[in-house]
């Protein structure tokens, strides 16, 4: 599958439930955002089903968002299915780590090629503050159970400009002792219309110069093709620094990406407000060949990058929540 740019999209970003057990700011309001109700979302077999055929026709990289993954019922059987059932050689999980508990053995068993896990400070009351929920040792516990196992563990920390720049340090020192890669990201507007009044925004300059301020010259690591994160060794560190410019989008020339919503729209950049609805196409009977033309026929109008997708909005604010986007 090649966009109108050329682009070879190879990888396909699930969401499999716009629910979540934390309130993130940057995230969500205080009450949540609208939840779809549950027939609204795609099946698990529908899952599988749009899984297994893009794997079929070059997609060998899926990521699992949300919301949350772990809210949603059995998730562990989906995600077994989609190792039986599909092509996908890369399975990757973004989790906030909360829930994670229960399913370490099953977790391990899947092969994760990576788990993204969500933790924007090493600060019990400041955790509170940002997700406005307990769960902040249940993390810590997630983020030494993954360090174990034989996958490529990336903690993601947003950065908050009014409320995280103190934990930048101690977050970037936990790739120090650990083979580990500490991300930082630029905040973006998917906050479910929560109105986060901000001093201002660090963007990835930002967030470099406080680094090098204190880690010294940081080395710039070779990219590799559709990385979002610019990552970097600092002297000592076994892990690695990543910065993900998400809101600045400088990436987006070699974006390889296509993404589901939980609800089944198919988002071409995330930037778009969706621009397909794979769940009522198939809910209709579409054919297998049916659905592979829609999506073609989507990432041929691929936006060149993520300024022009928003642009395309045509007056829809930006009132999503990324629990409904998956990122
Ligand atoms: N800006 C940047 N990243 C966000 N995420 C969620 N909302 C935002 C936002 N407004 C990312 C965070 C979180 C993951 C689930 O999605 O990395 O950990
Ligand atoms: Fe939940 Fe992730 Fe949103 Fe936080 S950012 S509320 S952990 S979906």
């Amino acid at each position: 599958m090649i966009d109108g740019y050329g682009r070879h999209i190879n990888y396909l970003r699930l969401a499999v439930t716009d629910r979540c057990n934390l309130r993130c700011h940057y995230c969500m309001p205080e009450e949540g955002i609208n939840y779809m109700p549950r027939k609204e979302l795609l099946t698990y077999e529908e899952m599988v089903r749009l899984t297994a055929l893009l794997s079929n026709h070059s997609v060998n990289k899926l990521r699992i968002t949300g919301g949350e993954p772990f809210v949603r019922k059995d998730l562990i059987h989906f995600l077994q299915a989609i190792r039986q059932q599909t092509n996908i050689e890369s399975l990757n999980i973004t989790t906030n780590g909360t829930l994670c508990k229960p399913y370490l053995s099953a977790i391990e068993k899947l092969e994760f090629n990576s788990v993204n896990l969500s933790l924007d400070t090493l600060d019990e009351d400041r955790f509170f503050q940002i997700t406005r929920r307990e769960g902040f040792k249940d993390v810590l516990d997630a983020l030494d159970a993954f360090s174990m196992m034989p996958l490529n563990l990336k903690i993601n920390m947003v950065v908050m400009s009014d409320t995280n720049i103190e934990d930048i340090l101690p977050m970037a020192f936990l790739a120090k002792e650990k083979d580990i890669s500490v991300r930082f990201i630029e905040e973006m507007p998917f906050n479910g219309g929560n109105d986060r009044a901000k001093a201002s925004v660090w963007d990835h300059n930002d967030i470099l110069n406080h680094l090098t301020q204190e880690l010294g010259v940081l080395d710039a690591l070779d990219t590799k093709h559709g990385q979002t994160a610019t990552l970097f060794k600092a002297k000592g560190f076994k892990g690695n620094i990543g910065i993900i410019p998400a809101y600045s989008r400088t990436f987006c020339g070699l974006c390889n990406r296509l993404r589901i919503t939980a609800k089944g729209v198919l988002k071409s950049c995330l930037y778009d407000k969706g621009v397909f609805d794979l769940k009522g196409f198939m809910r209709n009977g579409a054919s297998d060949e049916d659905l592979l033309m829609a999506v073609q026929s989507a990432l041929i109008h691929k936006a060149k990058d993520g300024f022009e997708a928003e642009g395309k909005r045509l007056g829809s604010m930006m009132m999503e929540s990324m629990s409904t986007i998956g990122g």
